[in-house]
């Protein structure tokens, strides 16, 4: 069986987690490829919810091996926390997870460096990062001569280049923040990451080599994305972006398999959108309707409990990450967030410059001067968060994602009505909505 891959088409938290969760049923392997403790993943099992930054949403099913594999950056007392708190509910992960030796550790002075940059940039052009010191990881990562992997911890140079290190970032961050004292003390920070890695050892492995083996042995793995495809560092809506390869493109380079291996790849999206921090974000709704979507999806940051910017579905966006990630099929999620709504917008083109426009633009500029051209659909104003089937649903709302549909270019393989595993409709046949719908209402 190839590989099967989920990713997220939009700004991030499109419900990923639930879709891995439900997926990872029969997998030998979840696979965590790209992002770091910046992600926020929310597991609802009956009663019990699990949010997750750190550790692959398979952790919670018995008998799966998750990986975390070269393209993830480290935290390790953020993770530490993470497997302490699945262990007092009964989780061992240390049997369950393998992380890269390859993998880049976020280091105290990725932090600093992190809110300093932030402090530095002002107004529409601040990133609004989560501060967990993701982009200055990253950006050691390409330097190479100030990087740490998580293999680096356990070696004998190891207090050696943490002294070294921490001796330029220093003069570095003490010329950027003026008066402020930057406190790093070497040998502090040795003595704790040597006991981080001590905690972490039996779990740090060479995960290319197990990846590697399970595609030789034709295993079921699943790659589970983190942030959306349209913060990915390359093809996102830079500088607006996170430091990883979010889309699709980031999973072959993340993990370590061949990239003609993965051959399915489930486009997660909501049935509106959102995003967190700044950047362009066509459809904002910076009114009562976005306000309503927020109230009724919950929408506050897993990680760091902003209130998300909520709009409209942009069909544009989504059928480019749908396009650019290789998209088989599609999860549309929170569906039962827009059931209140008389009325529903959908972006399916913008105008740019008088110009009717059909694609994504890449630069910046473009993208905050789009004015997106709306069609509107009828609510369907029904509690749908009881529906398991198609059946279920009222005609609106298979019309609401046929629509969708459509304009993505992709068929939809599930909806989900609510967080829990059960709140998920799983259309098997694989019958366009647009026949479903022919079928039963001509
Ligand atoms: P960073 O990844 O912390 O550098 O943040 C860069 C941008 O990506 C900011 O706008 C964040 O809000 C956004 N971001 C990072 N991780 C996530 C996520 O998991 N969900 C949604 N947005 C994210």
């Amino acid at each position: 069986m190839p590989g099967q891959c989920v990713i997220g088409l939009q700004w991030g938290d499109e419900a990923k987690g639930k879709l891995v969760d439900l997926l990872t049923e029969g997998k030998d392997l979840v696979v965590r490829y790209q992002g770091g403790a910046n992600a926020g993943h929310t597991v609802v099992i009956g009663d019990d919810v699990y949010k997750l930054h750190h550790i692959p949403s398979g952790i919670i099913n018995a008998g799966v091996l998750n990986l975390i594999t070269p393209g993830v950056v480290i935290n390790p007392p953020t993770i530490l926390k993470e497997i302490n708190s699945l262990a007092e509910r009964g989780i061992d992960v240390s049997t369950r997870m393998k992380i890269s030796q390859r993998a880049h550790v976020v280091m105290p002075w990725h932090v600093l460096e992190d809110k300093m940059w932030n402090e530095l940039v002002s107004g529409e052009d601040n990133i609004g990062t989560t501060l967990r010191g993701i982009g200055p990881c990253y950006a050691d990562k390409i330097g190479r001569s100030f990087a740490i992997r998580m293999g680096d911890l356990i070696q004998p140079d190891f207090a050696d280049r943490v002294r070294k290190i921490v001796a330029v970032k220093k003069k570095v961050l003490s010329a950027t923040s003026g008066d402020q004292v930057v406190e790093l003390d070497p040998d502090a920070i040795v003595a704790e990451y040597t006991e981080y890695a001590a905690q972490l050892a039996s779990m740090i492995a060479d995960t290319n080599r197990i990846l590697l083996d399970a595609v030789d042995e034709d295993r079921n793995i699943l790659f589970e994305g983190a942030q959306g495809s349209l913060l990915d560092i390359d093809h996102g809506t830079f500088p607006f972006v996170t430091s990883s390869n979010s889309s699709g493109v980031g999973i072959s380079a993340g993990s370590g398999v061949p990239g003609n291996w993965i051959q399915e790849v489930i486009g997660v999206t909501k049935s509106y959108a959102t995003r967190v921090g700044g950047g362009p974000f066509p459809t904002e709704q910076d009114n009562d309707h976005g306000q309503h979507i927020r109230d009724m999806g919950n929408e506050y940051g897993t990680t760091t409990g902003r209130p998300r910017r909520c709009g409209w579905f942009d069909a544009v966006a989504a059928r480019y990450t749908a396009r650019l990630g290789g998209v088989t099929s599609v999860a549309l999620t929170m569906l039962d967030v827009l059931s209140e709504l008389e009325t529903i917008a959908v972006c399916v083109a913008y105008e740019l410059n008088g110009e009717r426009i059909d694609h994504f633009p890449a630069h910046v500029n473009e993208l905050r001067n789009l004015v997106p051209i709306y069609e509107t659909m009828p609510g369907w104003q029904t509690d749908v968060t009881g529906a398991r089937s198609l059946d279920d649903l009222p005609a609106n709302a298979v019309r609401y994602a046929r629509k969708l549909e459509s304009l993505i270019g992709r068929k939809i393989e599930y909806i989900s009505v609510g967080p829990d595993r059960a709140q998920t409709i799983h259309i098997q046949k694989r019958e366009s909505l647009e026949e479903y719908l022919k079928g039963k209402y001509v």
